[in-house]
């Protein structure tokens, strides 16, 4: 009898030992408790909003999603350690707008949760673990390093003290943005391979494609660059300019930027973060440029570093987030297959508030076109 094909997540390999994945499990659930534990008191209601979450109810979900995964195989039946977390923590099933009207349990409730559920992955991770554990935990660890980026761009946008300090920064470059990196045409292999570690389903899978020649800048576009487009005559003369980004301010004349809760002296030379996909396009317009689709900036991101200049900001690309050939949805589903309708943008890189672990070059994220809360921002190539 033929055996039936084994799930594409169990063969994700190799996978880390158990050791490093306690060591990840720990940095990134320490870092949430920390971000919790220091919220002032009152900075947990948030305004009702579409690109914000309550930050009790988004650490409830992320616990909810470890437990459910590592702990529960996926399946409602098989109790939670909290009474309703289904109901209350489940993203795919709870509206939006309902998260700040459901009974959130108190945060010395789900502190205990979090404990409980972290432990009991602590425990399986001191015997050898197999390959479905290795990728549930490695799923879970990766979904709260997300979230905790998302509490960087949250308390951004809340103008909330930094929660944490980043990962990385942008080296300050002074030379001339306008230095463009030429390839020939190319054939290049995109997607990830099979048994290439841990991969998510949107990079399914590896195949050939003919890039043709293009010209990508060295470096993002830059704070000055930008504000030369604001400020120019047909930007302003336009019926419906290009309005500064949120954390810009001009005074007396004077510009500044907004970290967090701090105002600071505007610098030129940093990568101008918080621009949205339709704003960077319209900038590519004035200037007679073009946004790289994904393979460009892979390709770029794959070069020797100081062959380029990273922004440690998420880069635009001008490629709609679409399925790859011989794509299909691992366990968590909801992951990448509701959002490939053709509305949402691929963004390449990383941003300072990302850790290593997720900075890979095959990796896709992707959001829609208006959203700049998050720590984005674009390079160029020539047309
Ligand atoms: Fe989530």
């Amino acid at each position: 009898m033929p055996h039936p094909p084994v799930a594409d997540h169990l063969l994700y390999e190799p996978y880390p030992n158990a050791v490093l994945l306690d060591g990840w499990l720990v940095s990134t659930n320490s870092l949430t408790r920390s971000i919790l534990e220091k919220m002032r008191p009152g900075d947990e209601s948030v305004p009702i909003n579409a690109n914000l979450n309550p930050p009790h109810w988004e650490f409830g979900h992320l616990t909810w999603f470890h437990e459910f995964w590592v702990h529960r195989a996926g399946q409602v039946a098989n109790p939670s350690l909290l009474g309703d977390a289904d109901y209350l923590f489940n993203s795919s099933e709870i509206a939006h707008r309902d998260r700040w009207s459901i009974p959130i349990p108190p945060l010395d409730a789900l502190l205990e949760y979090n404990a409980r559920v972290i432990q009991k992955t602590r425990e399986l991770l001191v015997k050898s673990i197999d390959a479905e554990k290795a990728y549930f935990i490695q799923l879970s660890i990766f979904h709260q390093d997300m979230h905790n980026e998302a509490f960087a761009y949250m308390w951004q946008t809340l103008g909330y003290p930094a929660p944490f300090a980043p990962f990385s920064q942008a080296k300050l470059d002074a030379n001339n943005a306008s230095s463009y990196i030429h390839f020939p045409e190319t054939k290049v292999m995109v997607g990830s391979e099979p048994k290439s570690g841990f991969i998510f389903d949107n990079e399914k899978w590896a195949h050939s494609i003919t890039l043709p020649a293009f010209s990508i800048a060295e470096q993002a576009i830059h704070n000055s660059d930008y504000l030369e487009f604001i400020e120019s005559p047909s930007n302003q003369a336009d019926l419906n300019p290009v309005t500064p980004p949120m954390h810009w301010k001009k005074e007396r004349g004077v510009w500044y930027q907004r970290y967090f809760d701090e105002w600071r002296s505007f610098s030129a030379f940093e990568p101008v973060r918080h621009i949205s996909y339709s704003d960077a396009k319209r900038y590519c317009d004035w200037r007679q440029l073009r946004l790289p689709n994904e393979h460009e900036l892979s390709l770029l991101m794959a070069q020797k570093q100081h062959d380029w200049q990273p922004s440690h900001l998420w880069e635009w690309t001008s490629s709609p987030f679409t399925p790859f050939l011989g794509f299909s949805s691992d366990p968590y589903a909801d992951y990448s297959q509701p959002w490939f309708d053709g509305s949402y943008q691929v963004l390449k890189g990383w941003s300072m508030y990302t850790p290593d672990r997720l900075r890979r070059s095959q990796f896709r994220n992707f959001y829609a076109p208006h959203r700049k809360d998050h720590f984005c921002g674009f390079r160029t190539c020539l047309l």
